[in-house]
């Protein structure tokens, strides 16, 4: 994990190394989802953007365009950001893993959740990122993202919205509903997982504007 850096490290601008390891991501073989991948998915967005945002990993849309969040939980993740006059423009948006987790069902492929080992495997890419964009905010989507960047132990339905600082420091993080796990609720389930996602982005976009505040 320390060595793989290297060669990017240094006095090098920022959007160059996370060009450098966009590449490595685009011909990464650590774990076996590269076996499947039509592309690697890195990030979009602004990496100089104070809010970094981090999902699961990408579908099967993603996989064929090698954007994030291009489906139907990526239309949602618009309405999320538009609440508080967003774009995904104005952050940086990325997975915890890079390549599409997926398992075979009925003749077709499926999409899944990444494994442990799996996230373990493409962690030093997410670091990677976090050291080179420097997010003030990291706002976690779903579980996993949350498990990944926050805590082990952390239970989603639990310790949403909830402020954490990272080790190290000068990183606040959230972790929110997965857009796509809002979309699987139905009836007075959807209405509370939307109000608590509506809920939680304010809290991150007052966060948000704070920093922007202070950088004057
Ligand atoms: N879901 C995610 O977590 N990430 C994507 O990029 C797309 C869907
Ligand atoms: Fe490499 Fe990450 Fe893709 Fe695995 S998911 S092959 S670690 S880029």
């Amino acid at each position: 994990m320390e060595s793989l850096f290297e060669s990017v490290e240094g006095g090098e601008n920022r959007e160059e190394r996370l060009a450098e390891l966009a590449r490595q991501v685009s011909v990464c073989t650590r774990c076996d989802l590269a076996l499947n991948r039509t592309n690697t998915v890195f990030a979009s967005g602004d990496p100089y953007s104070p809010l970094m945002l981090v999902g699961e990993g990408p579908g099967e849309n993603e996989d064929a365009t090698g954007l994030p969040f291009v489906g139907r939980a990526g239309k949602l993740l618009d309405d999320i950001l538009a609440a508080v006059d967003l774009t995904r423009q104005d952050v940086y948006l990325t997975n915890i893993v890079k390549c599409r987790a997926a398992v075979q069902e009925g003749g077709r492929m499926k999409n899944r959740q990444p494994r442990t080992g799996e996230i373990r495997a493409c962690n030093p890419y997410l670091q990677g990122q976090m050291e080179a964009v420097k997010p003030k905010v990291i706002l976690c989507l779903g579980g996993p993202a949350a498990k990944t960047i926050i805590d082990k132990d952390f239970k989603i339905t639990q310790d949403r919205g909830k402020w954490y600082e990272l080790p190290g420091g000068e990183i606040w993080a959230m972790a929110t509903f997965h857009p796509a796990y809002v979309l699987r609720q139905r009836g007075e389930d959807l209405n509370r997982a939307k109000r608590a996602v509506w809920k939680d982005i304010q809290n991150v976009y007052a966060e948000y504007q704070k920093v922007l505040e202070e950088r004057g």
